[in-house]
């Protein structure tokens, strides 16, 4: 696909892996439509992309909410007549065991990990229809594939992103849409219960995790080139290494 002047819509884009993402696809100059809740860091990311070539557009919207949802479409549709990337980047990590788990914790994880994209696609489809070439890429997990103890609420979120996914690249797959479920290893952000520090302090000891900034261009290849799949599995080395311990076992 060639990007230039392109529409890209980037939930999550507040991230660390989001962040990234909008500032590889900025050095392709296409024009950005960055959706999240937290303003300040949307105001920076989009001065900061506008100086890499980037046309820039943000929306605080809250994914949780259909009105914000509702809004954040119908003021893109005034805007834009078309939209050829929609990426799904947002997402939140609750990590507890079952008894601890509170009944808005666990609403707030299918809300925002499976209920938003479900939401986002089927708002934007008359928009990504009209695209000569449209490509929604969603942020899944390994826990996506492979369960694991004390993840039941992010386990069952991605299990169903995944589902979703996988369900509308069969559902769409002789039109314009390219449907991708991208699934992911361990990336160097605040993403979950560990912090930014916690996680550098854990590489230092060894444990290994995707660069975010690597990640994105990576992602943003694969579009620019069309070598997009159903499904792309990115995993940090030790994943591996951890599956013969029977820790996460990949099948
Ligand atoms: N980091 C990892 O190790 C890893 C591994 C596998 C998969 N993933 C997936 O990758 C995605 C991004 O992860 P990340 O590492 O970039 O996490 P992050 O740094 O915690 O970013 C989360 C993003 O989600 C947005 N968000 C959360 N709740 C929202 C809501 N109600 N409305 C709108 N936006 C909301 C946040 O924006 P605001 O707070 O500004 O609203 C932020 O942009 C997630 O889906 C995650 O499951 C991450």
């Amino acid at each position: 696909m060639d990007l230039k002047n392109k529409v890209v819509v980037i939930a999550g884009a507040t991230g660390g892996i989001g962040r990234e993402i909008t500032k590889a696809f900025a050095k392709e100059k296409v024009n950005l439509v960055l959706v999240a809740r937290r303003k300040v860091i949307l105001d920076s990311l989009k001065q900061e992309t506008e100086k890499l070539g980037a046309k820039v557009d943000v929306f605080e919207c809250d994914l949780t909410k259909s009105g914000s949802v509702e809004k954040f479409v119908s003021v893109l549709n005034k805007d834009h007549k078309q939209v050829d990337v929609l990426i799904n980047a947002a997402g939140v990590g609750v990590y507890k065991p079952l008894p601890e788990i509170k009944l808005d914790e666990w609403q707030r994880s299918l809300e925002v990990n499976v209920t938003a994209p479900f939401l986002l696609i089927q708002k934007l489809l008359p928009l990504l229809k009209k695209s000569q070439k449209a490509c929604v890429l969603s942020t899944g997990s390994g826990m996506g594939r492979v369960a694991m103890a004390k993840r039941s609420a992010y386990c069952t979120s991605k299990f169903a992103l995944r589902g979703l996914m996988l369900s509308l690249a069969k559902e769409y797959k002789k039109t314009n849409i390219q449907f991708c479920h991208l699934t992911l290893g361990s990336v160097l952000t605040a993403f979950g219960p560990l912090s930014l520090e916690d996680k550098l302090a854990s590489q230092k000891k060894g444990k290994k995790y995707l660069d975010p900034s690597w990640l994105a261009h990576t992602i943003v290849a694969k579009i620019k080139n069309d070598t997009l799949e159903d499904e792309v599995t990115i995993y940090p080395s030790h994943y591996f290494a951890e599956s013969k311990k029977g820790k996460t076992a990949l099948k």
